[in-house]
Parts: structure tokens; sequence; C-alpha cells
């Protein structure tokens, strides 16, 4: 449970807001690439951290994000005319770049140098693995971008979707580190022997108390933010086996997961839209080019990809519908009666104790460790930052290529120093952990 003051600084991403601010500390993915697919393409709106804004592509394919609102009488530049490098307002012709400057400002009487002292709000954007990430915070602090490996693999090797979800983005993010709902609110009722996802991760959702077992579990803070660091049943020769997983990047960014396929490994980024929205993006990524019957499976909905209505991001199984929970199929086949994995998250965090879940009623108990460190962890980096200290993680690009993994220690090794090999980044990261492996580290699916 949560007091009311800390339950509302958590939840409160506007401008000037503690953790608004802090989210403005951090690269963070605005929109699909998809979404501007060329040079004077139509511009898109969207909604970040409680600000409207527009994105657009100017003829040079020059990608901007700036205010939605123009500077003259706050009319909308949505209904803008994307042309000859710029967006110009359609009420009065005043025209920006992508920078913000004024360029041309046509009903002016003041000067041609007046239109210098007018700027539109616009942020920095990169376009990288298929989403284009914006920085929203002061420009004197541009840190660099994460260094996720996965923003540098080919179009072949990945696929990313987004959903629009109707709730704060704290809750999406705590049932990332909800560790123990997978064994229920994901699980087929025959052991899963028919779960898609069983067959594919190799998880045992029937061994419930693998999954409760919280004496096994070590919470670790790091430089890109948390992660869980497990002991695993030994090896036959009897070394102590260990995983690291379900790491918390900050600010809001989870691998927790099943594989989609064996090496395809999952990345969920969330976004706050506002106080009540999130934006989802679903990231998958392979060192391998990923298949066409996997990737076909991804762009045509599958148990990990819900279908949306054509040209939105809302899934068609959404809150309006009760997901589409079928009784039949949840007395007979599945836990909830809801048929993609995703949606069944969805349809408990978007419908807590509204929008903004109450947390001063909640009874919370030890298996929901790992969503109370979280908590732990961006309430203190966001009182830091209020008191003046920034937060350190961006400014750790290398520490975000933290891969889950696995290792084998003599018996008995000190758990802080089975701590320090599973985070040291040189040498360089061990091999590729198997399908197996990294099923044992990620009990969470999302
Ligand atoms: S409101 Fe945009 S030019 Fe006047
Ligand atoms: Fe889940």
């Amino acid at each position: 449970m949560l007091s009311q003051k800390d339950n509302e600084l958590l939840t409160r991403v506007g401008p000037g807001t503690p953790v608004g601010e802090l989210f403005r500390r951090f690269w963070i993915p605005a929109l699909l690439s998809e979404e501007l697919p060329g040079p004077d393409c139509e511009p898109v709106r969207l909604r970040l951290l409680g600000e409207d804004l527009l994105a657009f592509k100017d003829s040079d394919s020059r990608i901007a994000i700036v205010d939605a609102f123009c500077p003259h009488r706050s009319a909308p530049l949505f209904f803008g005319r994307n042309e000859e490098a710029g967006l110009r307002c359609v009420y009065h012709g005043w025209k920006f770049d992508v920078d913000g400057n004024c360029v041309d400002m046509p009903n002016c009487m003041e000067g041609p140098t007046f239109k210098d002292k007018v700027k539109l709000t616009s942020y920095p954007v990169v376009d990288r693995a298929g989403m284009i990430w914006v920085f929203m915070g002061p420009r004197d602090r541009v840190p660099p971008l994460p260094g996720f490996e996965w923003l540098e693999v080919p179009p072949d090797q990945r696929y990313v979707f987004k959903y629009q979800m109707e709730c704060n983005y704290l809750q999406t993010l705590e049932n990332e580190f909800d560790t123990t709902h997978s064994s229920f609110l994901h699980s087929t009722l025959d052991g899963n022997v028919n779960n898609p996802i069983n067959k594919i991760a190799g998880q045992n959702f029937s061994n419930r108390r693998r999954m409760l077992d919280y004496s096994r579990i070590t919470l670790v803070d790091t430089d890109f933010g948390s992660a869980m660091v497990t002991k695993q049943e030994p090896t036959p020769d009897g070394k102590d086996v260990y995983t690291l997983g379900v790491p918390f990047w900050m600010p809001s960014f989870s691998a927790a997961g099943a594989l989609s396929a064996p090496g395809v490994f999952p990345l969920n980024l969330k976004v706050p839209m506002d106080d009540t929205h999130t934006v989802f993006f679903r990231f998958k990524w392979s060192k391998e080019p990923l298949s066409e019957k996997v990737l076909h499976e991804m762009k045509h909905g599958n148990y990990e990809f819900p279908k949306v209505f054509p040209g939105t991001y809302t899934p068609q199984a959404n809150k309006s519908n009760d997901y589409q929970i079928d009784r039949v199929r949840q007395r007979f086949f599945n836990y909830t009666g809801i048929v993609n994995t995703p949606i069944q998250d969805f349809a408990m965090v978007e419908n807590q104790r509204g929008p903004v879940t109450d947390r001063t009623r909640e009874t919370l108990v030890s298996s929901d460790k790992y969503l109370i460190h979280i908590r732990r962890r961006l309430l203190e980096a966001a009182n830091r930052l209020a008191e003046g200290e920034e937060p350190k993680e961006p400014w750790h690009p290398e520490a975000y290529r933290l891969r889950t993994r696995r290792i084998d220690v003599p018996t008995g090794t000190p758990v802080e120093k089975v701590i320090d090999a599973l985070l040291a980044l040189d040498p360089p990261i061990p091999a590729e952990p198997r399908p197996e492996e990294l099923a044992a580290a990620l009990p969470v699916l999302v």
C-alpha cells in the first residue's frame, strides 16, 4: 500500500510534477516510425506526459515533434499544410521548421525580424528500431540514447507495434513486475498443455509453488534500474545456479514476457500519455532475421499481438466490451475466458480502482516484493530530482545493454558475489542464453 501523497506523486506525469520531470530526463518512444511514412506526410497527433503534441516529417524527411498549437493564437497545427520544409498554420499562415523556428509570418506588419522572436516548442527526436524517440527535458541535458543492443538490429530482425491503454502508466508498469500473476491470469485449465506460450517458452505454469518462492530471489539495484536474481535448481555436479532476469530499465521499460519463438526476445515499453492513458510499445527482436511465419503472426494478430481496429491502436477486445470475455471458455479452457495474453493483462490493469488506482486500499504480500521495489525506485528518483539531484541512469547508456543471463558458481558462493558476476559488463556479456535458460529467468508473462 502507498500513502495518498506518494500515490499522487508516483502517478502524475504532467509538466512540473516530480515523476513528469523524471520521465523528461530520459529518451522515450513517442510513436511508430511507420506513422510518418515519408516526406511531407500528414501530421500525426500524439499526447505524451500530459502534453498535446504533433509529429511530422518535412520535405527533407527530417522529423519533428512539436507543440500541437500555434504560438500565434493557439490554432491546432494538426490542420496545417506540410509543405516546403515546414508546417504552415492554416489560420494565418505562420510557418515553422522542424526545430520550431518561425520561418514565415505573412500576416505580420512588425517587420521581417519579428518572426525570430517566436518559437514553437519542439523536442529532439531520433528514429531508431521502428520507433521515433523523443527527449522532452531540458535542452542542455540531452543524454545519449540508451545502449540497448536491439536499437541497432536491422529491420528484418525486429517487430514493434503499439497499443493505447486506458490507465495510468504505473498500473501497467507494475504488472510487468507482478511476478506471480502469470501462474493464474495467463494459465489454461489443463496444466497449460494447450497454452501456446508454455510450448514455446518451456515455462510450467502449473508449478505455482516455484513461481511463489521468494526465498530464492534477490532484488538488485543497478546502473540502469533493477533486476531479479533467482537461485535455480543446482547442476547435476552440485554447482549453484543463478539467473538474472526481469530487468527494469528506468524509467518504464522491461523485458518481462515469454519468447515469441525460440530466440525472439521481448521488450515492453510503457510510456505515459497523460495521467490516465498509456502507450504500450510491444517490441520483439532476434539475433537472426525473423521467419516469415513469426512475422506474419505478429502482424496479423496472435496470442501476443491482439488485433486492433483498423487505423487505430485500440484492441478490438477492450474495456468497452469487457475484453470479449467468454464465460464458457473461462469454465472449460482458460483461467480468464479472455483470449490474448496482453488483453488478459489489460483487463486487470485498466479496471483497478479507476484509471489511477487508489493504492491506499491495497493489501500487499511478499509476492508483490518486486513491484514494491520498482515503486520505491521511481519514488526515490523523483524525490531526488525534485530536490535538484539529476538521475544517473540516462548517463549510463552502456548499462542498458544488459541481457538476462545465467551462471553456475561453486556451492555456497555468497549471493553478493554472484550478483557482481551477473552484473559485470566487462568482459563482454556471456553467450546468448539458450531459450530454456531465458525462460527460467523470466517467470512473468506480460
Ligand atoms: S493561429 Fe496560427 S498563424 Fe495565427
Ligand atoms: Fe501478464
